[in-house]
């Protein structure tokens, strides 16, 4: 008995610095050349992008005092994510030498956001859907980066539990784009600009599809909405992501027109406590707007998601 129990902790032990190495390891990826420029123009982008579609600030922003949206506040990070392998802190993205990215170079950024492979070698967390940006939407962003003033915040490392030390190790493999990024893709009132904002900036299909919450992929129809979200500042009460799809009976979007769906944006936030980043999304233009609308026009109905005749109720799934 005694020795099974010390062969089972011998085996137990090994696995367990293996799990430990392997999710310690290091993967290759390029350094995309990918420089910041000073051009004013190349910055505004970035500066829309950022603060727009593609809300960095709502996860880097400064979390005190806390608010629902965090667009504006300096990137000093700190908000946490609490997840079923581990709790996850948002790092200061300010310029300070010490404690935010003005300790990285513009090609290490511009590999973890194309390939998600942090400068130190290791998988970043799949958190952040730009691996597609354009090389002038990359550039913009670092461009946009490099102008914020540095301010000085310590965030404290991630809290990975066991779980989430064998999904480092077995599961997390970093996506890095599908194909070669384009060089360009200048903005467009087309379906084709709107999948590139809904899947590449805006992160909307992460949000609007049911995604398993181990593993990361994918488990249900693409925009067939359903996926549960906690209300901010309130983990016990959930949202449900609407389906997004032109299906008939279960679309949310039925009946809406291209300018309704336009002002909805633009009026901003309905309910107080959404996950969703209305704030930024409320600075997009017209044409983005529009752009993926029409992209949501061509994607493939979906039976899914909370029941659009009953708005209010199948909303918000409150669970005291
Ligand atoms: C949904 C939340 C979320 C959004 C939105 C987000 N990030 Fe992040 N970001 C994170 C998390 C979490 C990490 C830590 C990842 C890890 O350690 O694996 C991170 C890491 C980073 C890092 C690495 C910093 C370092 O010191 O290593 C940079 C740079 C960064 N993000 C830039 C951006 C930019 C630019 C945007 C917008 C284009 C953005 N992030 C949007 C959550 C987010
Ligand atoms: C962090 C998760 C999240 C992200 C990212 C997100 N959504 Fe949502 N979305 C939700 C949730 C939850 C709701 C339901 C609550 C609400 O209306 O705010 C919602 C509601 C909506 C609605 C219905 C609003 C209404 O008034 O009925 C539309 C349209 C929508 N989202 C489109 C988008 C688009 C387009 C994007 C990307 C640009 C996006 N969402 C990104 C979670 C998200």
């Amino acid at each position: 008995m005694g020795r099974v129990g010390i062969g089972a902790a011998v085996v137990v032990g090994a696995l367990s610095v293996f799990t430990y190495v392997r999710a310690t390891r290091k993967i290759e990826a390029p350094y995309p050349n990918i420089h910041a420029s000073r051009d004013l123009a190349v910055i505004e982008r970035g500066q829309y992008l950022v603060e727009g579609a593609a809300h960095c600030g709502e996860c880097h922003g400064a979390k005190d005092p806390p608010a629902t949206s965090l667009r504006g506040r300096p990137m000093t990070g700190g908000k946490e994510f609490h997840t079923l392998i581990g709790t996850f802190r948002a790092p200061n993205i300010t310029t300070d030498a010490e404690t935010g990215i003005g300790r990285l170079k513009d090609e290490e950024i511009a590999r973890l956001i194309r390939y998600g492979v942090k400068p130190n070698g290791q998988a970043a967390l799949p958190f952040m859907p730009y691996a597609n940006l354009s090389d002038e939407d990359l550039t913009a962003v670092i461009s946009y980066l490099r102008t914020q003033k540095p301010v000085r915040s310590e965030v404290a490392d991630h809290d990975v539990n066991p779980l989430g030390r064998i999904v480092q190790a077995y599961v997390l493999e970093p996506k890095g784009p599908t194909g070669t990024p384009k060089k360009s893709f200048p903005p467009a009132p087309t379906a084709e600009y709107g999948e590139y904002i809904a899947h590449n900036i805006g992160n909307c299909v992460m949000c609007h599809t049911k995604v398993d919450m181990k593993t990361g992929a994918f488990a249900g129809p693409t925009f067939g909405g359903g996926a549960e979200h906690e209300a901010v500042g309130n983990p016990r009460k959930k949202f449900l992501s609407p389906n997004l799809t032109p299906d008939p009976r279960w679309g949310w979007l039925q009946g809406w027109s291209e300018d309704a769906f336009v002002q909805r944006f633009h009026a901003g936030r309905a309910h107080t406590d959404s996950p969703m980043p209305w704030e930024s999304f409320q600075g997009m233009t017209a044409d983005d707007l529009r752009a993926l609308y029409r992209y949501f026009k061509t994607l493939s109905p979906a039976q899914t998601g909370p029941d659009p005749r009953e708005h209010q109720v199948v909303l918000t799934a409150s669970n005291p």
